[in-house]
């Protein structure tokens, strides 16, 4: 099984590379069979050339690897993103990877977050319209299509259930947003008949952030249009204990196909100073190895991971005194400890 490996820009390009090593050991050491490319797609490309996700990536993506793994994309030069938009975005629509899921782990257990990740606001319907050349009027239109959002509540309570959880809320705001937000109720009611073993609520996403922020315990899974759900994670991540631990995967159920990567982005202000944590993109490799069906290395993965990230040889951000290499040598080391 071949997984196409995207270290991007900035931390992206010293996270990445850290954690290739662990995934070289535990191959071997488990007979997993995986090898992977790596592809230099970013912002040196995107200037040097005007490319960002090459033509045909993603029929190669398709047809030759079972995965991605990303760092992160963002870079000063470009602030308004564009290439990031092309190769990320391309591969989340081009994949049809709309279920995004990141997980919030805390020490009462794991919040399961469910995002979809392909329409709402992002579907990029909208446009300006300018008066004496200053902008006057924007709109960002959000979309929802039924059979979207049913795909997307379906897979996610299977899941929610296949993992013995009992309660889901699905966060919304169909009180000022009625149109979109009242089809995600309806599919939400409709589909949560099929799925007894969860026990589910709907709560407005500005008071669930009040919610979540004061006591995370009640919350089991969480299901959240685009939007919403990308802003939920950020929160996620705070509670966890910064960006540099929290880990995503996005996914598409009908193929198999999955990318994998940290929720932080290239962080400009630590770039290059051997600092950023390997934590979140560890995480991202152990939840490439589930998803690939290798389980019970992904279990020992986490474990050493946490192990370090508990140690001295964690990165400052959690209070350590180690570079993003050394945690990753810790970690290898522990696993050859086995
Ligand atoms: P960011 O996540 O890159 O950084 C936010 C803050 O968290 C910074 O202070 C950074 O130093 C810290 N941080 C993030 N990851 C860390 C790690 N692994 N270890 C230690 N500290 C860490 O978000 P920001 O600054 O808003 O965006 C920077 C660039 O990344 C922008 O170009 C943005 O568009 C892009 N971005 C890309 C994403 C992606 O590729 N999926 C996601 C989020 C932002
Ligand atoms: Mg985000």
């Amino acid at each position: 099984m071949k997984i196409a490996v995207v270290p991007g820009d900035g931390i992206g390009k010293e996270v990445v590379p850290a954690v290739l090593p662990t995934l070289e050991y535990l191959s071997e050491a488990y007979q997993l069979g995986l090898e992977y490319d790596v592809f230099t797609w970013g912002a040196d490309q995107w200037l040097d050339t005007g490319i960002g996700l090459p033509a045909g990536a993603i029929d190669l993506l398709s047809s030759e690897y079972t995965s991605v793994f990303l760092g992160a994309l963002g870079d000063p030069r470009i602030p308004d993103m564009a290439h990031g938009r092309d190769i990320l975005l391309g591969m989340r629509k081009g994949l049809d990877l709309y279920v995004n899921y990141r997980p919030i782990t805390l020490p009462s257990g794991v919040i399961d977050l469910y995002r979809e990740n392909t329409q709402g606001l992002y579907v990029g319907i909208g446009g300006t319209v300018a008066r004496a050349g200053t902008v006057s009027v924007a709109i960002d239109e959000c979309v929802y299509t039924r059979e979207t959002v049913e795909k997307f509540v379906r897979f996610c309570l299977g899941q929610l259930r296949d993992k013995g959880r009992r309660k889901v809320t699905l966060v919304h705001k169909s009180n000022a947003v009625p149109n979109t937000g009242g089809l995600w109720q309806d599919v939400f009611r409709r589909e949560l008949q099929n799925f007894p073993e969860l026990a589910g609520s709907e709560e407005y996403v500005d008071s669930f952030c009040y919610n979540l922020v004061r006591d995370a315990t009640p919350y089991e899974g969480i299901l959240a249009s685009n939007l919403f759900g990308d802003i939920i994670s950020d929160i996620g991540a705070a509670l966890m204990g910064g960006l540099g631990l929290a880990s995503s995967a996005s996914i598409c159920p009908e193929t198999g196909f999955a990318l994998f990567e940290p929720v932080h982005g290239s962080a400009p202000d630590i770039a290059g100073k051997g600092i950023a944590n390997p934590y979140a993109a560890a995480m991202s490799l152990a939840l490439m190895l589930d998803h690939l069906g290798h389980g019970q290395a992904a279990e020992l993965f986490r474990t050493c991971v946490i192990e370090v990230s508990q140690s001295d040889a964690a990165t400052p951000d959690l209070g350590g005194q180690g570079t993003t290499g050394r945690f990753m040598d810790h970690v290898v080391a522990l696993l050859k400890r086995g």
